[in-house]
């Protein structure tokens, strides 16, 4: 990257993107490392949890490996009475694909002899041959692994070839087909540990004769901010008191890369707040300003992203742009395509990238992807970049993990900017990558012409004031609160709005549902005629957005006929209003704004209802069933 807030790595990652949604430490220098390993498990716990586990090597070269289903919590439980010294350890907490979560089938594996210990991110897909080849040279299995497969073919390499755990771990990778992030331990070497990785992330951090090892950053920000990015098929040796030492699968010796973390720990922390989701809600007027520091200069009513400016001409002689992503990012896309289409005046079409990469699209090499996503690793995003990339398209990406996969992969891109995203729920990812998106769609309509200066201006001064905006907008927290006691009874919800506000619609029912497990539908309000308005009796909460823009006469009807069949009505309103206010049974207020950047100040009522629903309904906000915060599967 030569430009701190844009994506400009080009790099090209080619292999098949299933993995599992784990999250790795690792530890190895002159403190105990269990405490470090399990600080670690729990910040990585966001990324999965159904079990987890942990290996050390204490002083007396004993390789000791303990598991258990549940959280992390549950780990530390199981562990009360065993030994849980060493100042050499690994760690893992699971989202299972492959064997249903327990305890056996949690990492740490050992291998047979129990000498090695592996934990492992990703699907070994050749893992079945790989398999009955250790079988026919009297290998046993516990689990259900293809993780437990690997440890024991790295096992079985180092035995009959007699080699050393790090050249036994590259024979054993250039046999396997798939993604990982693999450590292994070896109690007859505890001054050592060898992790490599191909697809799934892994960063070191460089302490003083000290180690740290994880799948993000999170983990190791409160002991150093010195890290390196292990790239694709790198393998790195971390010995102790010595230096790191990487080389690839094939052999090539790398110079590792150290490079500063711009994070902090306070990022990390929940800083007083019950949860993170509530924390990340309330960061949103300072993570949208972060967002556009550097780029929306105030005083000269100007935008700048650099990542747009170095690939000008690729968007001004686009014939169309695809925007790709999965979830909230696919929401943030639609109210993209609005701005672009508005502004710019570029067909955008957008894409869940599940579909997208699965049909046989029609990509041309004049088309731009703009691939959306907040953790930077999602499969199904990631594959639809390498899809259109191979079509010869321009790939933007709008990212918030600096260094995930996504970035590298795209030709360039502007990061969000909003630092960790920990509530598995996206919310400050979220409004930034409206931000970004609204930026990106002005500064091509300015360029291109079809933005008048006046408005273009606007537009601008407007975009400055939205974190004010937001703030005012927060300060009805307690009032929304207080409606969340109201609506736990209820079993459906509907979300309207049109226009800019239909994707708020179905992002606000998207936060309901995984958050409360309430089901809940988002709907361009004038549709509920065509169908859905059959399910309106007195139980139904319906939210609208009904702010001051285009559409308000016609969302005003669209409220009478929902009243007219007793729905009950939560509206989203601007200040000042009282058509739709007196026709609601309970109402928020937002500040006037554009209309382009109404989004930014609606969603955040509908990520405090569903947050504050939620919480009543005594749900794990957080961590909320079934899902993970980086969804690296397919
Ligand atoms: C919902 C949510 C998900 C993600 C989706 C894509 O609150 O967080 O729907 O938006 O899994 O994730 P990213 O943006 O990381 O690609």
């Amino acid at each position: 990257m030569n430009k701190k807030d844009d994506i400009c790595i080009y790099f090209f990652i080619n292999f098949e993107f299933k993995k599992i949604m784990c999250g790795i430490v690792g530890y190895i220098g002159k403190r105990e490392a269990y405490p470090i390993l399990i600080k670690g498990l729990h910040r990585l716990e966001y990324r999965g949890y159904d079990s987890a586990g942990v290996a050390l090597i204490n002083g007396k070269q004993q390789l000791n490996v303990y598991k258990a289903k549940g959280k992390v919590a549950d780990l530390e439980h199981a562990v009360e009475s065993k030994d849980i010294s060493g100042t050499i350890g690994i760690a893992h907490t699971r989202w299972a694909t492959h064997g249903e979560p327990n305890q056996v089938n949690a990492h740490p594996h050992y291998s047979e002899s129990e000498e090695l210990a592996i934990i492992h991110n990703g699907i070994i897909e050749n893992y079945a041959v790989l398999k009955q080849g250790l079988i026919e040279n009297g290998y046993s299995f516990k689990s259900e692994t293809d993780t437990e497969v690997l440890v024991q073919l790295i096992e079985h390499i180092k035995k009959t070839d007699k080699t050393d755990l790090q050249t036994a771990v590259q024979l054993a990778l250039n046999q396997v087909v798939g993604a990982y992030a693999i450590v292994v331990l070896d109690q007859n070497n505890p001054d050592k540990m060898v992790a490599a990785r191909k697809g799934s992330p892994l960063v070191i951090g460089i302490g003083e004769n000290e180690y740290f090892l994880a799948s993000d950053a999170t983990p190791i920000v409160e002991f150093t901010d010195k890290v390196v990015y292990v790239g694709d098929e790198e393998i790195v040796h971390l010995r102790r008191n010595k230096e790191l030492s990487i080389k690839t699968i094939g052999n090539v010796v790398k110079t590792p890369e150290i490079k500063k973390l711009e994070m902090t720990l306070s990022q990390l922390e929940k800083g007083g707040y019950p949860h993170f989701m509530l924390k990340e809600i309330f960061e949103q007027p300072t993570t949208l300003a972060t967002s556009m520091r550097g780029r929306v200069n105030i005083e000269h009513n100007n935008i700048t992203l650099a990542g747009f400016i170095d690939n000008k001409e690729r968007f001004l002689n686009a014939k169309r742009i695809i925007i790709t992503a999965c979830g909230t990012s696919w929401h943030a896309g639609l109210i993209g395509m609005h701005a672009i289409e508005e502004f710019a005046r570029i067909p955008v079409v957008v894409e869940y990238s599940s579909e997208f990469r699965y049909r046989s699209p029609v990509i041309n090499s004049d088309d731009v992807v703009i691939a959306i996503s907040q953790s930077g690793e999602t499969a199904d995003t990631l594959a639809a970049v390498e899809l259109a990339k191979s079509h010869g398209a321009f790939i933007y990406g709008v990212c918030n993990v600096v260094g995930a996969s996504i970035p590298r992969a795209a030709h360039s891109g502007s990061y969000t900017h909003v630092g960790p995203e920990i509530g598995v729920a996206s919310t400050k990812a979220f409004t930034a990558q409206v931000a970004v998106l609204t930026m990106l769609a002005l500064m091509i309509g300015r360029e291109k012409g079809t933005l008048s200066q006046e408005r273009y201006l606007q537009i601008v001064a407007e975009l400055g004031k939205i974190p004010e905006k937001i703030k005012e907008t927060l300060k009805q927290d307690d009032l929304l609160a207080e409606f969340a006691k109201t609506f736990t009874y209820a079993q459906n919800f509907i979300y309207l709005g049109r226009g800019y506000n239909y994707p708020i619609a179905m992002e606000g029912a998207l936060k309901l549902k995984e958050i409360s497990y309430i089901h809940a539908e988002g709907y361009p309000a004038a549709e509920m005629k065509h169908g859905p308005i059959a399910l309106i009796n007195e139980e139904m909460p319906v939210v609208v957005i009904a702010p001051h823009c285009g559409t308000y006469d016609k969302v005003v009807s669209n409220i009478q006929e929902i009243k007219a069949r007793k729905g009950r009505i939560i509206s989203i309103v601007t200040e000042g209003d009282t058509i739709v206010r007196d026709m609601s049974d309970y109402s928020i207020s937002i500040p006037a704004t554009e209309e382009c950047l109404v989004p930014l100040l609606a969603a955040i009522p509908l990520q405090l209802l569903a947050y504050h629903i939620a919480v009543v309904k005594g749900r794990n906000v957080d961590q909320p069933r079934n899902l993970a915060k980086s969804v690296t599967v397919e």
